[in-house]
């Protein structure tokens, strides 16, 4: 009998690395995706007939009650939430709905239905928000910074909780910036990847950024799902930052992506005060030790891949477009093998 898993947040960027990385290990891979009147599967279409969706919803506690009983998983990985940090300011109770009280609603979900379930949450560096040591690991202290942070403390700790109150095997990662081509485009390397291409390609002028001083410690999605699946396979459940220990400013990532397209960044981009958030999370470096120790992970793409990456499925994406030929099915394997 092939392992199931269940996904939720498969339509996300990394639901959509993680289904398929756990395809090919073998897993039957079930997706739960939330009620929408347009299918938005776009990040999974690739993969849509190997995989079992079902609807449910992170505000809905029976419908997630029915759905692991239904599909009765032997890992559940809980990938969804409302993820971008400046809609957390704008929707600052949905935030909390989705991205702390879904967690206990997962939890909840396989404390009745069946305790032996394993669990992974998707925890944040986010967490670490104005940080008094660099670089961070699973002891550093948390002050989170936007209610998405705040939201993700509590997911992390009551995960723990979880674990420690009704021994459920549960885990929490705590990811740091990763990104890939399917990354969101709200998200700022993809949205300098996005407009590096465009411009290039002769469709956009301008690009208006907030704060180019922040720095982040940014990696492959594609890396980091194979570490939650990891996180899994161990003996013991235990938390772990995933990091690559390399970080960079906005500035830095703008000027590389830029390069990658023989562009000069300074023609193009401005700051727009707009964009600067009302409290910011300047610096972010990731220490991964006890995931390397423990867990034996690695990151494979190094930040200069990853934005290449990037520039190159855009461009591909957005020369596609003007050539009329739509765009490209996106994939796990599809960008690894560029
Ligand atoms: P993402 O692309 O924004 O995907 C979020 C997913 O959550 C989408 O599939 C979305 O579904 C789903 N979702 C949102 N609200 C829901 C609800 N009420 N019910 C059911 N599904 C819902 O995020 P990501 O980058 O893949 O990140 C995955 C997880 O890791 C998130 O929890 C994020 O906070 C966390 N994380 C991400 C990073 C990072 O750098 N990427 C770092 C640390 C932690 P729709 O398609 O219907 O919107
Ligand atoms: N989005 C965005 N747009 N960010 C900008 C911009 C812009 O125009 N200009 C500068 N930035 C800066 C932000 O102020 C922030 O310091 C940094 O770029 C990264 O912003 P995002 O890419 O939006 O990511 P994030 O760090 O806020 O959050 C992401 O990483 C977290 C892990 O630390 C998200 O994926 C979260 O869901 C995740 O938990």
């Amino acid at each position: 009998m092939p392992q199931k898993a269940l996904i939720t947040g498969i339509t996300g960027q990394d639901g959509a690395y993680l289904a398929e990385f756990l395809l090919g290990k073998g897993y039957e891979v079930h997706g739960m995706v939330r009620r929408a009147s347009t299918e938005n599967f776009e990040r999974i279409g690739h993969l849509r007939d190997r995989l079992t969706l079902h609807q449910a919803d992170l505000l809905d506690q029976l419908s997630i009650v029915n759905l692991l009983d239904g599909v009765q998983p032997d890992e559940v990985y809980n990938l969804a939430a409302q993820s971008f940090v400046p809609t957390s300011w704008l929707q600052p109770l949905l935030t909390g709905e989705f991205t702390a009280l879904g967690v206990t609603r997962m939890l909840e979900a396989v404390r009745l239905v069946n305790p032996k379930i394993r669990f992974y949450q998707a925890s944040s560096s986010e967490m670490f928000g104005a940080v008094d040591r660099e670089p961070q690991d699973e002891q550093t202290p948390f002050y989170p910074r936007s209610p998405y942070g705040v939201a993700k403390v509590y997911g992390h700790w009551i995960t723990i909780n979880y674990r420690e109150s009704y021994d459920i095997f549960a885990c929490s990662g705590i990811l740091f910036n990763h990104e890939s081509p399917l990354r969101g485009k709200e998200f700022v390397t993809r949205k300098v990847t996005d407009a590096v291409a465009r411009i290039k390609l002769g469709l956009q002028k301008k690009l208006l950024l907030g704060n180019l001083d922040a720095a982040r410690d940014w990696g492959f999605s594609g890396d980091y799902v194979r570490a939650m699946w990891l996180m899994l396979a161990q003996d013991e459940p235990d938390d772990y930052v995933i990091a690559t220990g390399r970080k960079h400013t906005v500035r830095q990532l703008v000027e590389t992506a830029f390069s990658c397209a023989g562009l000069d960044w300074e023609k193009y981009v401005e700051v727009d005060p707009a964009l600067i958030r009302p409290a910011e999370v300047h610096n972010l470096l990731g220490d991964a030790s006890r995931a390397r120790a423990k867990l034996s992970w690695e990151p494979e793409v190094s930040f200069e891949q990853l934005i290449l990456m990037m520039v190159e499925a855009d461009l591909d994406r957005v020369q596609r477009q003007l050539d009329g030929r739509g765009p490209e099915p996106a994939g796990y394997t599809a960008w690894q093998n560029k």
